[in-house]
C-alpha cells in the first residue's frame, strides 16, 4: 500500500520523504488554509519534494469552473492530479479531464456506488471518507473494503486511496482491506513509528552497551569496546 501524506505543510512533507516512505500527497482547502500563502506556490514546492501524485483541489461546483481550476493545477507540475468532489458535476469534469489526460482524484466519496461511478467517469484514485463515516456511527471501512472488491472484480483501473485517516489502526484496516494507497495525517505517521515497548528497548540497549563497556574498560581498558559515538 502506497502512503500519502495528508497535508500542505511543507516541513512535515520534507520529514517524511526524509524517511524514505512517502509516496505523494494530499491536499484540500482546510489542509491548505492552515498555511496560507498561495496556493499554487504551496503546490509547485511540495511536487519538487516528491514525484509521487500530489492531489490539488478544485473548489469550483460548476463543470466550467472545475476544468478551468484544474487545468491550471495541471500545469503547475507533471505529478499534479486534480482532485474533484463527487457530484453530477464532479463526474463530468473527471470525464473531461480523462480525455484530455489530466488524471483526477475523486473527494468526498461515501459510499461505494460513489466510487463505482468516479472510477467509469475516469478517475484514477477513488477517495472514500473513512473517519467522516465513522464519526457518525457508520463503519468507514466496510465503503473501502467493498470498492477494492468492485475494482479488482471488474478489473477497473481506478486505485482505492482510504482518506480521512484518523488513527494508526485504520492504516492497519486499510492495508488489509487492500486499499492501493492510504493519505495520513503527519501525527498518524508519527504514531504509526512509535510503540513503548520500542522506546524502552532502545534505552534499555543502550544502558547495557554502556555498562559492558565501563565493566571491559574498568577490567582490561586497552580491549574495551568502541563505539565512534
Ligand atoms: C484527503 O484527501 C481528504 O481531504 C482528507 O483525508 C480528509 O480528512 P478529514 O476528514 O480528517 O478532514
Amino acid at each position: 500500500m502506497k502512503i500519502f501524506l495528508d497535508t500542505a505543510d511543507i516541513e512535515e512533507i520534507r520529514i517524511a520523504a526524509r524517511w524514505g516512505v512517502l509516496d505523494g500527497v494530499t491536499t484540500n482547502p482546510t489542509l491548505y488554509a492552515k498555511v496560507g500563502g498561495s496556493y499554487d506556490d504551496v503546490l509547485r514546492e511540495i511536487c519538487q519534494l516528491t514525484s509521487g501524485p500530489v492531489s490539488a483541489e478544485v473548489v469550483a461546483e460548476d463543470v466550467e469552473g472545475m476544468l478551468v481550476e484544474g487545468r491550471h493545477f495541471a500545469r503547475l507540475a507533471p505529478n499534479i492530479v486534480v482532485k474533484v468532489p463527487m457530484s453530477e458535476e464532479g463526474l463530468e469534469a473527471m470525464s473531461r479531464f480523462a480525455e484530455e489526460g489530466i488524471k483526477t482524484n475523486c473527494t468526498l466519496i461515501f459510499t461505494a456506488n460513489q466510487g463505482l461511478l468516479a472510477a467509469k467517469a475516469g478517475a484514477s484514485l477513488l477517495s472514500p471518507f473513512v473517519g467522516r463515516l465513522d464519526d457518525i456511527n457508520e463503519e468507514g471501512m466496510t465503503v473501502i473494503r467493498e470498492l477494492v472488491a468492485i475494482i479488482e472484480l471488474h478489473d477497473l483501473e481506478s486505485e482505492v486511496l482510504a482518506a480521512s485517516i484518523r488513527h494508526p489502526r485504520h492504516v492497519t484496516e486499510a492495508a488489509l482491506a487492500g486499499a492501493h494507497v492510504a493519505t495520513l495525517p503527519f501525527k498518524v505517521l508519527q504514531q504509526m513509528v512509535r510503540h513503548p515497548l520500542t522506546d524502552k528497548g532502545i534505552k534499555t540497549f543502550r544502558e547495557d552497551w554502556d555498562k559492558a563497556r565501563k565493566a571491559a574498560a574498568d577490567k582490561e581498558p586497552e580491549k574495551a569496546p568502541v563505539r565512534q559515538n
